[in-house]
């Protein structure tokens, strides 16, 4: 048994009585997109904190508790804030997080962010289907010793991001009448924002929107083969690209006026 694998298994033992179901699905919600979590019947929460060899998320804008509710009658594990890398958690603990959900059973996962627009065509409050993902810019939360328990050792990620799920949130934009733009998410370590330069150079690799998160989560689950999907909200315009300075209040306000619309996408994701 790996080591990483010993660890994960003794947060889950720590948690085993109050974990009430086997939930299908995970859902990671980005900072401001979990509001609507309050209104729903929850059937359990577990706090980060009651979880042993288990990181806490220093963002105050992340709560750091999973919640367990049923959607459509189908269990699911919402995870209210997540761990980020910039707060010194190297890549490998704060994916912890999502092997923890695949102990627990999930074989799906809806990773949401909140992102900067380095696509000119986009507008703050768009939402995008995650296609794909640059992963050149952070550490590989894979490195160190494989977690066989998990997943093999060098795995591909040809499609990270399902198709099928995909195919159900764009059915849902279309229902609901949601513009949904479809792009490239890059993963940056943060916390400081990106420079212009930064943005340019993004911009000529392919990346549509810019976030300090999700892509070592959607490769710690592929890793143990759940399916993924990924949605960012586009807070604002990526640095260079708008005259205003980036900062953490504007991204907040305006995730927190898309949580509705997230919501609506993942009860029709959710069947
Ligand atoms: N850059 C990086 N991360 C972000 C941004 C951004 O512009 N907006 C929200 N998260």
């Amino acid at each position: 048994m790996s080591t990483e694998y010993e660890k994960i298994k003794k947060s889950y033992d720590s948690i085993k009585k109050k974990i009430p179901f086997k939930p299908v699905y995970g859902v990671v919600l980005g900072s401001g997109l979990g509001d609507f979590v309050e209104e729903l019947d929850k059937v359990a929460t577990i706090n980060f904190s009651d979880i042993k060899e288990f990181p806490k998320p220093t963002n105050k804008a992340h709560k750091g508790k999973y919640i367990f509710t049923n959607i459509n009658s189908v269990g699911v594990v919402f995870m209210q804030g997540r761990i980020h890398h910039y707060e010194g958690y190297t890549t490998r603990e704060a994916v912890k997080t999502i092997r923890l959900m695949k102990l627990m059973g999930i074989t799906n996962l809806i990773l949401t962010n909140a992102a900067g627009g380095t696509n000119k065509k986009y507008k703050p409050n768009d939402l995008m289907i995650i296609k794909d993902h640059l992963a050149l810019f952070i550490e590989n939360p894979l490195i160190g010793e494989n977690d066989d328990e998990f997943g093999i050792r060098f795995p591909d990620m040809s499609e990270v991001y399902d198709k099928e799920l995909i195919k159900r949130i764009k059915q849902a934009a279309t229902k609901y009448k949601i513009n949904m733009r479809e792009g490239v998410y890059a993963q940056l370590s943060g916390p400081s924002y990106e420079s212009p330069a930064d943005v340019k150079a993004l911009v000529k690799l392919g990346v549509d929107a810019v976030g300090m998160s999700t892509v070592i989560e959607a490769i710690a689950a592929r890793h143990c083969g759940i399916k993924v999907a990924g949605i960012s909200c586009i807070t604002n315009l990526a640095a260079g690209l708008t005259k205003k300075f980036q900062s953490d209040e504007e991204v907040l306000i305006n995730a927190k006026k898309a949580s509705n619309k997230i919501f609506k996408i993942i009860k029709e994701i959710i069947k």
